[in-house]
This record gives C-alpha cells, structure tokens and sequence, in this order.
C-alpha cells in the first residue's frame, strides 16, 4: 500500500516538475518574442529608408503617392504634354472617371495611348500606382 502511494507520489513530483520546465520553456520563448519585436517595428510602411523591409510586403518601390507623382508622372500630368489630362482639371478627370475608377488603374497600370505603363515607374507596384492615381483624382476636384 505505501509503496502504491509511494509511486504515485513519484509521478506527481514528476509532473510538477515537468510543468514547471515547460513554464520556463514559455517564459523563454516570451523574452525571445520580446527581444525580437523591435527589429520587425523599426520599418513603417511608407519609409523609404528602409525599403527592404516594406518591399516584402508588397515589392515597390516604397515611395509615397506624391513622391511618385512628382518623379514619374508630372512632366505630362502637370503639363498636359501629349494630350495627358492634367492634375488640377477636375472636368478632364471627372470624365474619365466615367468609365468608373477601376478601369482608370487598369489604364494606368498597363499604359493606353501615350500614357506608358506605371507611367514608366517600374519600380513602382501596382497599389503604389493606384495610390498615385488617387492623389491625381483627389488634387482634380
Ligand atoms: C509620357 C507622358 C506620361 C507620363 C510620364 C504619365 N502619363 Fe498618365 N497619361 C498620359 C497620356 C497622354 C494620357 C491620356 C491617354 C489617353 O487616354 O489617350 C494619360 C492618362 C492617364 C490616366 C487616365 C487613364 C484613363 O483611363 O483615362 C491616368 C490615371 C494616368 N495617366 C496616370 C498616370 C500616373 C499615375 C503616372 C505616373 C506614375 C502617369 N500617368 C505618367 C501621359 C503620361
């Protein structure tokens, strides 16, 4: 009989044991989570210090709208240069947005006419172009 509660004994000092262990094994793995989260929070979206960081999440070029408008797209949006319907001019823009908005980033995206692909920003995604035709749109009101 003692030898029965003898044995059991033996096995709850061991689970209390085991638990323990694996308690410190969670506690570990929270300093580890801890000590590592900083290095994923440094790089906001947007920041172009840090574009490999941002370009995992959606390979771009990690500029902002207006960064990308004045460096690809004003020389004909600014200008109206080959019949490009310029920013600020809320009748050209509101009548190609007739066509509704997702037909006018497709134009953008794959070019039409004189306007070239990603208005030659290749480095530019597909949602960074999006963005700036929005900043186009929203500056033509
Ligand atoms: C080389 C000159 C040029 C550059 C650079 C350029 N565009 Fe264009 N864009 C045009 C022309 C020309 C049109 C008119 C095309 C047509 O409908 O015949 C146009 C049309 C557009 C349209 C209207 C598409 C539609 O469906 O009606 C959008 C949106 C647009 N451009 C966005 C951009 C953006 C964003 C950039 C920069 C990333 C850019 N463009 C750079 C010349 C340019």
């Amino acid at each position: 009989m003692t030898n029965f509660f003898a044995k059991k004994l033996t096995v709850l000092a061991f689970l209390v044991v085991a638990a323990s262990a694996f308690a410190m094994t969670d506690q570990q793995r929270a300093e580890l989570e801890e000590r590592i989260k900083p290095a994923g929070q440094v790089c906001m979206e947007g920041d172009s210090s840090c574009g490999s960081a941002s370009a995992a999440g959606s390979a771009g070029s990690g500029k902002s709208a207006e960064e990308i408008y004045n460096t690809s797209c004003m020389a004909c949006h600014t200008t109206g240069a080959a019949g490009a319907p310029k920013i600020g001019d809320a009748a050209a823009w509101e009548e190609r947005l007739g066509k509704g908005i997702e037909e006018v980033y497709a134009n953008a995206i794959n070019g039409i006419n004189g306007m070239p692909p990603k208005g030659t920003c290749m480095s530019c995604s597909d949602d960074e172009i999006k963005a700036t035709v929005d900043y186009i749109v929203e500056n033509s009101k």
